[in-house]
């Protein structure tokens, strides 16, 4: 099992450059079925979950090519219409497939998406906005089979801003007579990108990024279109976080600072100096961090609950007491017990987390418990004395890719053991 090794206690300095966001390329890899043509998709990560998801794509039938940070799909030969659990298993959010099968097939097939380290990850929001837009669903031992009664767009409120909710609504309605309204959609990046793509098909999308998203139906599709995926917020975020925790000055280049303003906002009252450019941040850490007050993960454009691991790591440093509320995720603090181990001082209590500030964290044989659980660890890896290991490194890697040589550019004294 390969591991992450890091020498930690050295502040960080230089610049890097965001990847393309993970969290918008799976749901715009999925929508490429919907054009039944070639879509070439740029600044796409190379991530375990990119993997997945094109693995998903060649087994119903499109010809997929990946050269670096290019992913060429060509949908037209499409002739499959389920997803084997195997593959299903793969990724927990393969689900988003769900809408564009629909949409191109007018039936699907596949196994429940299993649950994750988050908890149980259900997606009954996601079933029950497809029933309302006459897709008829029969859910029998785990397996999800699915067919096109009778489409019909019509409007949809969501009881709460479910991410990937949101994306399969916008992937089926391009399929359905007459217009679709998602009130009370998510409005994270990741959602506008999506629409952006859908619109270089010729869907007629729009509203993204707010309260209500609007998909006229039966849309009448381009071909061969290309697309630039947004960079990653949460990656961002994370190189912010571990520039607070370890000390130093680093400028994250490529990016979005809108995006994760909720982050930088926070790192800001820690005592960090940040200067927010078009598409960078430079952010310079104080010798010591303060505590920060209530952390509230919430929906876009709240603080991300994806950054909640990464910002807890840093907190563990600072001087004072700092409360996170993680109120998205059922089971999302896995981490702490590992960063306890590196001398953190954390309380959890439900969905709240005390984190009392200490002197130091000491290296230590920790692992990641899940995608940004195992970033927090590498946080706090770079700012612990001496050398910490983290295994189960493959949570890491499918959100992060090469994260050892984007920290090495840093200056950070970090490697992979096979
Ligand atoms: C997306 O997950 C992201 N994943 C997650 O990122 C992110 O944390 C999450 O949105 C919130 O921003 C991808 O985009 C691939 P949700 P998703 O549906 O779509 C509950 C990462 O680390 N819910 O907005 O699964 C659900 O249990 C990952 O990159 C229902 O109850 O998130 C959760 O508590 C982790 N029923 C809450 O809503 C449903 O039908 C938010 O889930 C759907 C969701």
């Amino acid at each position: 099992m390969s591991r992450l090794i890091i020498e930690g206690g050295r502040p960080l300095e230089g610049s890097v450059r965001a990847g393309g966001a993970k969290n918008s390329v799976l749901p715009i890899l999925a929508a490429t079925i919907i054009s039944g043509s070639e879509s070439i998709i740029h600044n796409c990560p190379d991530l375990r979950d990119v993997h997945s998801a094109i693995a998903i794509l060649r087994h119903l039938g499109c010809r997929v090519s990946q050269e670096g940070h290019t992913v060429t799909v060509d949908s037209a030969p499409m002739d499959r219409w389920d997803i084997p659990d195997h593959l299903m298993r793969e990724m927990r959010s393969s689900v988003i497939f769900l809408g564009p099968i629909l949409a191109r097939c007018g039936k699907a097939r596949m196994t429940f998406p299993g649950g994750c380290e988050l908890g149980p990850r259900p997606i009954d929001l996601h079933l029950a906005a497809l029933r309302k837009l006459g897709v008829a669903i029969q859910e029998e031992g785990g397996q999800i089979t699915a067919w096109c009664e009778k489409p019909q767009g019509c409007d949809i409120t969501l009881s709460l801003p479910s991410v990937g909710a949101t994306e399969n609504i916008m992937l089926f309605a391009t399929a359905c007579p007459g217009v679709t309204c998602i009130v009370n959609a998510a409005r994270e990046p990741e959602i506008w990108d999506l629409q952006q793509f859908l619109q270089g098909i010729g869907a007629s999308v729009s509203g993204a990024g707010h309260h209500d998203v609007r998909i006229g139906g039966q849309i009448a599709l381009k071909k061969n279109t290309q697309h630039r995926v947004i960079a990653d917020r949460i990656e961002s975020a994370t190189y912010l976080c571990a520039c607070a925790a370890a000390g130093g000055k680093i400028t994250v280049e490529d990016t979005e600072p809108s995006y994760f303003a909720s982050v930088t906002q926070l790192l800001e009252e820690s005592g960090c100096a940040l200067q927010v450019g078009a598409d960078r941040v430079t952010i310079q850490a104080p010798k010591r961090l303060r505590s920060v007050g209530p952390v509230r993960t919430m929906p876009y454009p709240g603080f991300p609950t994806d950054a909640q691991s990464p910002l807890m790591a840093a907190m563990c440093l600072a001087q004072g007491t700092t409360v996170f509320t993680e109120n998205i995720f059922e089971n999302r603090y896995r981490h702490c017990a590992e960063l306890m181990r590196m001398g953190a001082d954390i309380q959890v209590e439900g969905r709240l987390a005390l984190v009392r500030g200490v002197d130091h964290l000491t290296g230590s044989a920790v692992k990641a418990t899940d995608l940004r659980g195992g970033a927090a660890m590498v946080v706090a890896g770079l700012a612990a004395q001496g050398e910490t290991s983290i295994s189960e490194i493959d949570h890491i890697d499918r959100g992060y890719e090469k994260i050892e040589k984007a920290y090495a550019q840093l200056g950070a004294c970090i490697r992979r053991e096979e």
